[in-house]
């Protein structure tokens, strides 16, 4: 079957199944136009809260398709292929977490959303990148644990001075592999284009943004300002920019910034996961998903 009618069948799919189709904005592109929905982590969690559709395919990391099925438990969440995981998932344990909590119970545990439901389960709200600022603002406690990104709590701490932000040794390896040279060099090669960066990169990369923001606020500068673009982020993006805006000139930061996690999604996956043939269907017992869904709960209570 050629991409175009592999696209088809899956359109025919979906409606014969009734399913939706989520795609995170780091899918290829013959993924993402054949979803529903796309967007960043935020958007997606706030699209997942409202959906009509009993049978979800949610193309991106497990976490994703995690906090689908805490909103929306009478729904079928599947993730196309089991293995596609964040690795920032898991850098600390709930049971650290649960340390913590005992020798600091003043303190406000904040978990990235890229965390395992296990792990939210521990923690007192969730933020992604684009919330993360005015959540933290939000937050009744003065101290907070940041868990378990180290750039992203970095980057918040620096914005949100008034709070006493500690942050843990996590990170995405993938956006924590750029360093200032890159940014130098493609600042070099693109003396008049904007550096828009997401908040995952180290700080003494970071410094040579223009614009910081998390996956949907690049996407929004980069279609919507006219400018020449240095996109800081997931490669994928610049496929879709280029769909977007064929005459914009967008430029990757580093070749080198593709997650192979987001990449292990294919469209034969979606295929399969629509036939009921593939994936894996997302289960929680009840009582790890209401443990869970209180963070993401008030993320989206403090990010009104
Ligand atoms: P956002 O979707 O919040 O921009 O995060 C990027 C990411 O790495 C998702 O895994
Ligand atoms: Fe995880 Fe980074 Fe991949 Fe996002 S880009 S899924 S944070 S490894």
């Amino acid at each position: 079957m050629t991409v175009q009618q592999l696209q088809e069948e899956i359109r025919r799919l979906k409606k014969e199944t009734g399913a939706v189709i989520l795609a995170h904005s780091y899918q290829t592109p013959d993924i993402l136009e054949i979803a529903d929905h796309t967007g960043d982590s935020y958007k997606l969690s706030t699209v997942a809260a409202e959906l009509s559709e009993n049978l979800v395919v949610m193309c991106g990391v497990r976490f994703m398709a995690e906090a689908i099925k805490m909103l929306s438990p009478e729904k079928t969440v599947i993730l196309p292929v089991a293995e596609a995981t964040c690795p920032m998932a898991e850098q600390i344990s709930p049971q650290r977490v649960r340390e913590y909590k005992k020798a600091h119970p003043e303190t406000c545990i904040v978990a990235y959303i890229n965390t395992t439901a296990a792990l939210k389960a521990e923690c007192d709200v969730c933020v992604t990148s684009s919330s993360a600022l005015q959540i933290v603002r939000n937050i009744e406690q003065t101290d907070i644990l940041f868990i378990p990104d180290r750039n992203l709590g970095s980057y918040v701490k620096e914005n949100v001075p008034e709070k006493n932000i500690i942050l843990w040794d996590g990170c995405c390896p993938v956006h924590d592999a750029i360093t200032a040279e890159d940014c130098e060099r493609a600042k070099a090669l693109h003396p008049k284009a904007k550096l828009l960066m997401h908040p995952e990169i180290p700080a003494e990369a970071l410094q040579y943004a223009d614009v910081v923001g998390s996956t949907a606020a690049i996407l929004q500068y980069a279609l919507n300002s006219g400018e020449e673009c240095i996109i800081g982020t997931e490669n994928a993006i610049l496929d879709y920019l280029k769909l977007q805006r064929p005459e914009g000139k967008f430029y990757p930061l580093s070749k080198g910034l593709l997650c192979p996690d987001m990449k292990l999604t294919t469209l034969m996956d979606v295929y399969r996961a629509l036939k009921g043939e593939g994936g894996e269907k997302i289960e929680l017992s009840e009582e790890l998903r209401l443990k869970a869904k209180r963070p993401i709960d008030e993320m989206i209570r403090l990010g009104q």
